[in-house]
């Protein structure tokens, strides 16, 4: 019998359900490797904001956000769902959405 192993993240609203490997160290990481349309104009260095996303599941597992997210996140008035891809942990669970573009 096969049971599920790894780390599992959604995104919306494609409801792609993609693998977490050991070597994504956000979500930008899978997004970027599977193409998914979240810009990253910085590269992932927080300071640019293009790779806004929504939680929409799993908000109350993830750690609060690091330094570098909170400044963004208070300059900007980011909602507690909004965070920034790059400078959040791709934990087991999580629903993301990718904003449409502006
Ligand atoms: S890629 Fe620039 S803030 Fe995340």
């Amino acid at each position: 019998m096969k049971s599920k192993s790894g780390k599992y993240i959604t995104f919306l609203p494609d409801n792609r359900i993609v693998l977490v490997s050991q070597k994504d160290q956000s979500v930008l990481d899978i997004a970027v490797r599977e193409s998914l349309p979240l810009n990253h104009t910085c590269g992932g260095f927080g300071t640019c904001g293009t790779c806004r996303i929504f939680v929409r599941e799993g908000l109350e597992n993830l750690p609060p956000r690091n330094e570098v997210e909170m400044e963004m996140a208070g300059d900007r008035g980011f909602a507690d769902y909004e965070r920034l891809a790059c400078q959040t942990e791709p934990i087991d669970g999580l629903v993301c959405e990718i904003p449409p573009k502006a």
